[in-house]
């Protein structure tokens, strides 16, 4: 027995010794593809990173600074090195450099030339017999650059040392040159059917940014809970944040644990994931979900709702017919005390109003809605809307739906004033596009389409390629309940083509400003979950956000995944072993 044990001991010893070159092996092939990568087998140069080898960074610039942290601490992660943090050293053999943007041959006048959104975050990394150069005009594109390099490195697994007990990674030759395609890469989590730790967002943030994405839209209001804290009014979240029991079994059957559920983010706790997300290169576009989707504001507030109420925050999930009233003046008030506190601790440049699923069904019969409709002069047009037809929504451009244009003018008049944009769901179509909204499609394409016909700016966030919530394997037995009326599996998604060239002319594309995954979690109430739904679909979405159509191959990604998924081992991050 004790031999059996030593040979096996053997054995195992035998066959877990793979050459230090195997173990070490860098892959420039990484999710998502940068726009050019040039290698040359020709050049047998290897730059060999060691325990110790220096980071020379501008230490007057936090930024770079910060980078050049993260480089090291990402440095650890995979391969087990400590890299050593050398500021200002021209010979260290990693350089971060800040570079100018050069004036275009032939100019002569000296004006600073501005750069896309895109030339900001574009970056070169070079491999040589020198060392590893990342260069970028701006710390943002440093950042990218950084992080290409992190899932460049092999993750090593233990303690791996060479000959003499030195630990080396062997790069060779590549100049890698990158930028994104579009400038909003967005991924949603639904924090309103259940909520989440600051903690497991700021996770959720660690995995965007390792996928290159920078704008977390945090869906903080929803009928079954309001989960953003308003000064102004206390109540808001402490009651509204608080649901007396949750359904656990399908819609038709409504079984109901009875346990009270909640949880809401303190201005201090926003402000938090503000400056984290931040230093991730993610911008927060929060959401607060009106007039519809306000069932738990109207459990704290009554008299906002057409009947008086009572109300409870929902138990269950859907469509709810309890909205805001759209005729009562204090409706804008509300609003408005809202999104003045939303305003202050999010900096975002554009802030989500929801504005989907409004049934009209309380604004048709309320005396105060009707009478607002007759004070603005709106009538029904019998015009067919590109986009209608969504669960809850009145078709065409009725007085009703007018009449959540009025509101969301409102609205976009007090967010201009602060410098902020609105972003609305395709909802906001019906009753009329205010003037600067930009629409997110999730109804298919054809509302980001009608929208870019009307010069809008579009986010295209279309159910059927973005859901998240719904299952990625045609087997439902092999996944946790989900919503799960289609898969939306890991090739779907690649196959998104968000500027639907035949129906948008070029110049309508360029109203495309990028392309969004969406998290709702109706049916995901874990962290672990959460993770299981995101990954590795963030990979794919991540594709079509980042490289240009004519560099992507489904088949070519599935090749690429595996050493992605060594670094989610390593990050300690649940995912979706199976792709489809
Ligand atoms: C949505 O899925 N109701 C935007
Ligand atoms: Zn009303």
């Amino acid at each position: 027995m004790k031999r059996f044990f030593l040979f096996s001991t053997l054995l195992v010893f035998l066959f877990s010794s793979v050459s230090a070159d195997e173990l070490y092996e860098v892959n420039y092939n990484i999710i998502p593809l940068p726009k050019e990568v040039k290698t040359d087998p020709s050049k047998k140069v290897f730059f060999m990173l060691k325990e110790g080898t220096g980071i020379c960074y501008d230490q007057s610039n936090a930024e770079c600074t910060r980078i050049a942290q993260f480089l090291k601490e990402w440095t650890k992660e995979a391969t087990g090195l400590t890299l050593q943090l050398t500021p200002n050293d021209k010979n260290a053999k990693i350089q971060l450099r800040l570079v100018s943007p050069a004036t275009p041959k032939g100019k002569k006048n000296k004006k600073p030339v501005v750069l896309t959104e895109q030339q900001k975050e574009s970056y070169t990394m070079k491999v040589t017999e020198k060392g590893i150069e990342l260069t970028a005009f701006e710390p943002v594109g440093l950042f990218r650059a950084a992080q290409t390099l992190r899932k460049s490195m092999p993750v090593v697994k233990g303690q791996q040392t060479t000959d003499n007990g030195q630990q080396k990674v062997e790069f060779p030759f590549v100049e890698i040159s990158d930028q994104p395609r579009f400038t909003y890469r967005g991924v949603l989590l639904d924090c309103g059917r259940h909520f989440f730790s600051v903690e497991f967002i700021k996770q959720f943030l660690d995995v965007m940014a390792l996928h290159g994405c920078n704008q977390f839209h945090w869906h903080l209001t929803e009928d079954q809970g309001w989960r953003f804290e308003v000064k102004a009014l206390p109540d808001l979240a402490k009651k509204g944040s608080v649901r007396q029991k949750s359904i656990i079994a399908p819609a038709k059957v409504r079984l109901y644990d009875n346990i009270p559920y909640g949880g809401y983010y303190t201005q201090e706790e926003c402000r938090d994931v503000v400056r984290y997300a931040a230093e991730r290169y993610i911008n927060v576009v929060p959401e607060i979900d009106m007039p519809g989707h306000m069932q738990s504001a109207l459990h704290v507030f009554p008299n906002l709702g057409c009947t008086g109420g009572p109300y409870v925050v929902a138990p269950h999930w859907g469509v709810m017919r309890e909205v805001l009233c759209g005729g009562n003046p204090e409706t804008l008030t509300f609003l408005k005390t809202v999104f003045a506190e939303l305003c202050d601790v999010f900096p975002s440049p554009y802030i989500h109003i929801g504005g989907d699923e409004c049934p009209k069904e309380r604004w048709q019969k309320c005396q105060k809605c009707q009478a607002k409709i007759k004070e603005l002069g709106l009538t029904t047009e019998d015009v067919k809307v590109e986009g209608d037809g969504g669960r809850g929504s009145q078709d065409g451009r009725s007085a009703e739906n007018k009449l959540q244009s009025y509101i969301n003018h409102e609205i976009e008049q007090f967010l201009a004033a602060r410098g902020r944009s609105l972003i609305g769901w395709d909802e906001i179509l019906a009753g009329g596009l205010t003037e600067d909204a930009i629409v997110m499609s999730w109804r298919g394409t054809k509302g980001g389409v009608a929208a870019a016909k009307q010069k809008h700016r579009v986010i295209m966030s279309p159910n059927v390629f973005s859901y998240i919530d719904h299952p990625q394997l045609a087997d439902l037995s092999k996944s946790p309940r989900t919503t799960d009326s289609y898969v939306v599996s890991c090739s779907k998604i690649y196959g998104f083509e968000p500027l639907v060239p035949e129906e948008l002319t070029a110049e309508e594309g360029d109203c495309i400003l990028g392309v969004q995954a969406n998290l709702w979690t109706e049916h995901v109430a874990y962290p672990e979950h959460a993770l299981y739904q995101l990954l590795p679909r963030l990979a794919s979405m991540c594709e079509v956000q980042w490289c240009k159509p004519e560099q992507k191959d489904f088949e070519g990604w599935k090749k690429r995944l595996p050493q992605l998924k060594k670094l989610y081992d390593k990050m300690g991050l649940v995912y979706c072993n199976e792709v489809e």
